[in-house]
């Protein structure tokens, strides 16, 4: 049986938990697509999986989903970006030797030289003009932002505040935010000012110096992507039918999102909505068209994937970690 090198976990811990072992390769099902993985990403939802460092009241929950007793998931790695190497026989859109990038979402897999994908999940061709570590940094936080973003109207000159901007979502949500025309404030430390101002941001707040939630600004949205900005401490500074996007939240916020939305008159969501295709289309268009660049933090090989995670456990990495797999 053919084999594949993969980074795995085969218990929660810290970064030393990751090895490097070799598994089969999958054979795509009549309507899967078997992609051979160039670039992934260690994200922050794979220091979460790992660890198990999951946020007020959602742990039991997520242990459904991430395996009870050991990871139900031995390969981490949400996004993908490669060349498809078979399909299933079922499969229409895709044909051996495209090159596309995916996003994997909870079902994870990406940290593996080959993963499967199904050809109507989150999975577009990849822009010409990026490399493989440059397209897969479009997928994790750019569907994300673009998920949140999808249930808001944003007009040109509308303000949007983005609460941790220098993050992998954070610099997707403020590229995006730009894109649509809003005046963008980036909240992020004195070391990440410059890089957010590049994005497009039109002012940046030092949140090591200024509590942005004090200074009794309002903004058409407020985006937290930090976890610190729930409905009791923003939603006085959201204007009036504004909305409040809530990337990170305890369980509490979750089940209180949208009864809080009713009687405030604010849109308040922690969802995302279900990842599509056609956000990531959106996504390369406008990495094609020179508005949406790559955010790299740094790269690291498959074998230094203990590194990899080890930075991204620090909660200080600035966009994203590209992990490359061996060409
Ligand atoms: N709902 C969803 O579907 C979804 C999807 C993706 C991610 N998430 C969640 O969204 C959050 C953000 O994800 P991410 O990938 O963007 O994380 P990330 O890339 O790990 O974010 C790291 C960045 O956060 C900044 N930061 C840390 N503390 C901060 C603070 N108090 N104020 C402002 N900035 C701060 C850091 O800058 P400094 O070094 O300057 O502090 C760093 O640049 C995570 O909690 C993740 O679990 C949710």
């Amino acid at each position: 049986m053919p084999t594949m090198q993969a980074a795995t976990y085969r218990r929660v811990g810290g970064p030393e938990v990751v090895q490097i072992e070799r598994l089969p390769i999958p054979t795509p099902g009549a309507h899967e697509v078997l992609v051979r993985v160039h670039a992934s990403t260690v994200s922050v939802a794979d220091h979460r999986a790992r660890s198990r460092d999951i946020p007020k009241g959602l742990r039991l929950l997520s242990s459904f989903a991430l395996g009870v007793f050991r990871p139900r998931t031995p390969v981490l790695g949400m996004d993908a970006a490669g060349v498809v190497s078979a399909v299933g026989e079922k499969v229409t859109r895709f044909q051996p030797g495209d090159e596309i990038i995916a996003m994997l979402g909870g079902k994870f897999g990406g940290h593996a030289e080959y993963a499967l994908i199904p050809e109507d999940g989150a999975i577009t061709a990849k822009p010409a003009s990026m490399t493989f570590d440059e397209a897969v940094t479009l997928v994790f936080g750019g569907i994300t932002a673009r998920g949140f973003l999808n249930q808001v109207t944003i007009k040109p000159g509308d303000t949007v505040l983005v609460n941790g901007a220098s993050g992998a979502v954070g610099t997707a949500m403020v590229q995006l935010a730009k894109q649509l025309g809003a005046d963008v404030t980036g909240v992020c430390s004195a070391a990440n000012a410059e890089l957010v101002t590049s994005l497009g941001a039109d002012r940046v707040i030092d949140y090591t110096t200024v509590d942005f939630l004090a200074e009794g600004t309002t903004y058409d949205v407020v985006v937290d992507c930090v976890g610190n900005a729930g409905f009791d401490r923003a939603a006085a500074s959201v204007k009036p039918g504004g909305a409040l996007l809530l990337v990170i939240c305890d369980l509490t916020g979750l089940l209180l999102a949208s009864t809080r939305s009713r009687r405030s008159g604010k849109l308040v969501t922690a969802n995302v909505g279900p990842y599509k295709a056609e956000d990531l289309g959106f996504l390369v268009e406008l990495a094609e068209s020179g508005q949406y660049r790559a955010v790299i933090d740094g790269t690291y090989e498959l074998g230094d994937i203990v590194s990899a995670h080890r930075y991204v456990d620090t909660g200080r990495k600035r966009g994203n970690v590209v992990l490359r797999l061996p060409a």
